[in-house]
């Protein structure tokens, strides 16, 4: 099989391409990432030399690289995404550019290149917010209500590729995933910008009372609903990913402290985010019955072994808040970064 990913260079899409170019020698894996300033390549150096892998700098709304990109490409996986809420605030025209207009040319791309299956990426935020007192939570059928820029690039996103799925077939599944967390997190999202301050001690950025919610996936596990998902997913299904254990995040930041033995007085309450959504919660029985997929990792288990990961990885990360990871493309990859 041919198996193309989009945005493999990022976070989430790195830990795919690394399981699946470890796991599934047989096929050939194309990974197809701008290489934005969250695109690091270093994230796959573990895969980098294998024979069934290849990486093409291009960007998704680029139509005729993608149209030769997905030559005889059998399943595509779209990570591809500009992903931080607050850069959506400051600006959200990367968002509407990648986000929006990057995937319909990818999707136009795959429909001309008849490619049989295409998993979207796509996110909780598109159903909105819940309320804390309140015990709903989001399934495949509560309807799109984003309510940040990003939020509503992704909700536009997903409406694209369900058009495309109802007019001209396009053989679609969606994945609606929750916060991840894990090795290679780009240390500007909470998680990883804590650990990394907490180990430097620094102050750690609180928005508001801290009291807002979230379901924390660790990165592995969506690898893993990712490749079930390819495997058993039924085309035209939408499948929402998340552990089903809410946290509030000060709570989060006082595991983050505790595992580092670091004080509390750490923590530095800020002005809350715009718009700031409270409450995230997925009903993920659908992907738990009809793929077989739960999560390997609890909270406590996963966030030990992400403080763990990051203690034995400072390089990493103190070049990627430094910003010397993309210097070091150019003398490592020969490629340049945008
Ligand atoms: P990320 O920001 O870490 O990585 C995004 C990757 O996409 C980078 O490698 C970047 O270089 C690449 N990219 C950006 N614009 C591109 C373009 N125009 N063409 C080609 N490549 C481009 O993102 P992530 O956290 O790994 O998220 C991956 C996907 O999962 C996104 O679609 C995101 O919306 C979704 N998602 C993320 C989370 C999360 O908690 N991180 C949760 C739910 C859903
Ligand atoms: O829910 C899925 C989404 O999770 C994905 O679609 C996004 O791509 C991903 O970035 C993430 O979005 P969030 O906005 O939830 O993640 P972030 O890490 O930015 O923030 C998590 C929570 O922590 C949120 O309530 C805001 C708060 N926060 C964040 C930062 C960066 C802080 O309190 N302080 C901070 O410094």
């Amino acid at each position: 099989m041919k198996i193309a990913v989009t945005g493999g260079a990022g976070f989430i899409g790195s830990a795919f391409v690394r399981h699946w170019v470890k796991n599934h020698p047989q096929d050939q894996l194309i990974n197809i990432d701008k290489l934005t300033y969250a695109g690091n390549l270093e994230n796959l150096k573990e895969v980098e030399k294998n024979q069934n892998y290849k990486f093409l700098k291009a960007d998704i709304a680029d139509t005729q690289a993608m149209l030769k990109a997905l030559d005889k490409v059998d399943t595509l996986i779209n990570f591809a995404a500009e992903s931080h809420v607050d850069r959506s605030i400051t600006d959200p025209n990367p968002f509407i550019e990648t986000n929006i207009k990057g995937t319909a040319v990818l999707l136009e791309a795959a429909r001309e290149n008849k490619v049989k299956k295409i998993v979207h990426f796509s996110t909780d935020e598109v159903f909105g917010a819940l309320s804390l007192d309140s015990k709903k939570k989001f399934n495949a059928t509560t309807a799109h209500n984003p309510r940040s820029p990003y939020a509503a690039s992704k909700a536009a996103a997903e409406d694209i590729a369900r058009a495309y799925a109802n007019t001209y077939d396009l053989p679609l599944i969606i994945l609606n995933v929750s916060n991840n967390y894990g090795p290679f997190h780009f240390p500007e999202k909470l998680i990883p910008l804590a650990i990394t301050n907490a180990m430097e001690d620094k102050e750690i950025p609180v928005y508001g009372d801290g009291l807002s919610v979230r379901e924390w996936t660790h990165v592995e596990d969506t690898a893993l609903a990712t490749e079930v998902a390819i495997a058993k997913g039924v085309i035209g299904e939408t499948y929402l990913i998340g552990t089903e254990e809410e946290l509030p995040n000060i709570q989060v930041l006082k595991k983050i402290l505790k595992i580092l033995n670091k004080p509390e007085s750490l923590l530095k309450t800020v002005k809350d985010r715009l718009g700031h959504d409270r409450r995230y919660a997925l009903d993920s029985s659908k992907a738990r019955k009809e793929l077989g997929w739960s999560q390997k990792y609890d909270f406590d288990k996963g966030l030990a072994m992400t403080v763990e990961w990051f203690k034995n990885n400072t390089d990493w990360w103190k070049r990627v808040k430094s910003g010397s990871y993309q210097d070091y493309y150019k003398q490592q990859y020969e490629v340049s970064q945008e």
